[in-house]
């Protein structure tokens, strides 16, 4: 992955015509060399307790007019199915750190509250077998998340034990009598979240307290989880580039360097969105080319952080045995006027698409130490997949990226070269393209050409190292303006359309739209 170069030249674009000939970028890809898998789980999903995310975007019940499965709806479902979720963090986020597993099983769920998203009443409806039912439904791998913050170490034990033992305790024939005889299989547990902010404020050192016994006593008891498939721990880790961010990475890395054979873990968490300043002020829809490249400036501090927190886990780490999990990221703007302000509701747009396209990218590049993320949110919620009002269903631009990118999960990563160029606005220099490329398992070459600048289109050039190319073609998702989304009543104004290069002696020719996402594969 490290042969990957991008020359960040500085080429004059003329901004203020918007017909101007397409800049030239030549692409070179090594389909010869084979660098790290891009792990499938790098497209993680977030469903948070957190406005209408878990409510009304999954769990609608089984008396609702809205089809639905045993209480979850069928159009969602069908959705994720086809962008083939590779696991969902759950439940929260912050709402994690105040959930209590027990109020949400059985027949009788009471009623509590949610503090964090807007102080209102969480029904407890979906709880631990309405999510286990949904994850059965999209096919997706569970990342529970549990409650290091307000909750015990006996709590989140008990829990485990009554998701995943096999054998006849109370806890097993309780999950029977609720339903499930089987022992649940999870796959990844989180202990805490944001531990150094809304999960309880702690230090370091106290979070590491805390690790270590949640790490040793929160067992799974699944047997098809003991010798293969083990679940994996994921320690909180930082939450931006901050001194004291770089010191909590610093801190849980050489505890795990100098562990015991009592405890462990097998990633480290990274919280990062695109927000520019807090509280978000940023709209999501009606902004113009200066909001699209401050935003854009903003989301490329991923790679910065990303290297920052990796180097940092090198040196406790060098075998990178642990995963760098980003697994709260996005673009996290400002309320929608008239929506619950705690239930961060906003608009998803062209310029989401970029983003997205731009930081999967930086995930691919990392892949060695990146090996799992999750955006937020899935439903309904900041950067969200779907939006949903009723019995309506939208989906998003950054849906359509994620659906584009299924050839990548588990993907092989190819080697590319490129000088990507710049787009100025303003102030704002930014690389006009961006590229990765990947094998999958049948052996097919998949390529992901971006072009950031919103006015003027690219003519890509890619010469191809290893393969004699007959045909390439894919998908392209652009849109009229760098605000554009979908909404319930123009649902497709940004939907992905059909693009095919022209293959001449040897090498690929294609012209990337505007503002456009494009993924191709290569037939030889
Ligand atoms: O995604 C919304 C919130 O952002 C999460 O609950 C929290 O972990 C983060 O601060």
């Amino acid at each position: 992955m490290r042969a990957l170069l991008v020359c960040f030249a500085l080429i004059t674009v003329t901004l203020t015509a918007p017909f101007a000939a397409a800049q030239k970028i030549e692409v070179s890809v090594d389909a010869s060399k084979a660098g790290a898998k891009i792990d499938r789980h790098i497209f993680g999903q977030f469903a948070e307790h957190l406005g209408h995310g878990a409510y009304e975007g999954i769990w609608v019940g089984t008396g609702s007019a809205i089809p639905n499965t045993r209480g979850i709806r069928n159009d969602v479902v069908g959705a994720l199915k086809t962008i083939k979720v590779p696991n969902v963090r759950w439940p929260g986020g912050c709402f994690a750190d105040e959930y209590h597993w027990r109020k949400g099983v059985g027949p009788q769920r009471s009623e509590t509250l949610n503090p964090n998203w807007g102080g209102v009443i969480e029904p407890n409806t979906f709880g631990t077998h309405e999510f286990m039912d949904f994850l059965d439904q999209i096919n997706a791998e569970v990342y529970l998340s549990v409650n290091v913050g307000s909750g015990t170490v006996q709590e989140a034990a008990e829990w485990l034990e009554y998701l995943t033992t096999a054998q006849p305790t109370a806890l097993a024939k309780e999950r029977a009598a609720n339903g499930h005889p089987a022992p649940y299989r999870v796959a990844f547990l989180g202990i805490g979240n944001e531990s150094w902010d809304c999960g309880g404020n702690m230090t370091a050192d106290y979070y590491l307290s805390q690790l270590k016994i949640y790490s040793r006593f929160v067992r799974n008891f699944n047997p098809a989880q003991q010798d293969k498939q083990q679940m994996l721990k994921i320690a909180v880790g930082p939450g931006g580039g901050e001194p004291r961010f770089a010191e909590w990475t610093e801190a849980v890395m050489k505890a795990y360097q100098n562990r015991q054979w009592s405890w462990d873990i097998n990633g480290l968490s990274l919280h990062s969105y695109t927000v520019v300043r807090w509280p978000p002020a940023f709209k999501s829809v009606g902004f113009g080319e200066a909001e699209y490249s401050q935003i854009l400036k903003a989301t490329l501090e991923m790679e910065g952080l990303i290297s920052k927190h990796s180097a940092i886990m090198d040196k406790y780490d060098p075998q990178k045995k642990v995963a760098l999990v980003v697994d709260e990221w996005g673009a996290w703007y400002a309320p929608l006027p008239g929506s619950n302000p705690g239930f961060l509701v906003q608009q998803n747009s062209q310029r989401d698409a970029i983003l997205a396209a731009l930081n999967l990218n930086i995930f691919a590049r990392h892949a060695d130490r990146v090996r799992f993320a999750n955006i937020a949110q899935m439903i309904n919620v900041l950067q969200a997949m779907i939006l949903t009002d009723k019995e309506r269903m939208v989906l998003t631009p950054t849906y359509y990226v994620y659906k584009m990118y299924v050839p990548f999960q588990d993907a092989t990563s190819v080697p590319v070269s490129f000088n990507a160029g710049a787009y100025t606005h303003g102030d704002i220099t930014l690389p006009r393209a961006d590229a990765i490329a990947a094998k999958d398992k049948a052996g097919k070459l998949w390529l992901e050409l971006t072009n950031v600048d919103p006015n003027q289109p690219v003519d890509i050039e890619v010469n191809l190292i290893g393969i004699t190319p007959k045909s390439a073609a894919g998908e392209t998702l652009t849109a009229p303006k760098v605000d554009s989304v979908n909404s319930f009543e123009v649902p497709n104004t940004v939907v992905p359309k059909r693009i095919s290069a022209k293959v001449q002696g040897g090498k690929l020719a294609l012209k990337l739209e505007p503002k456009s996402v494009t993924v191709i594969s290569v037939e030889q």
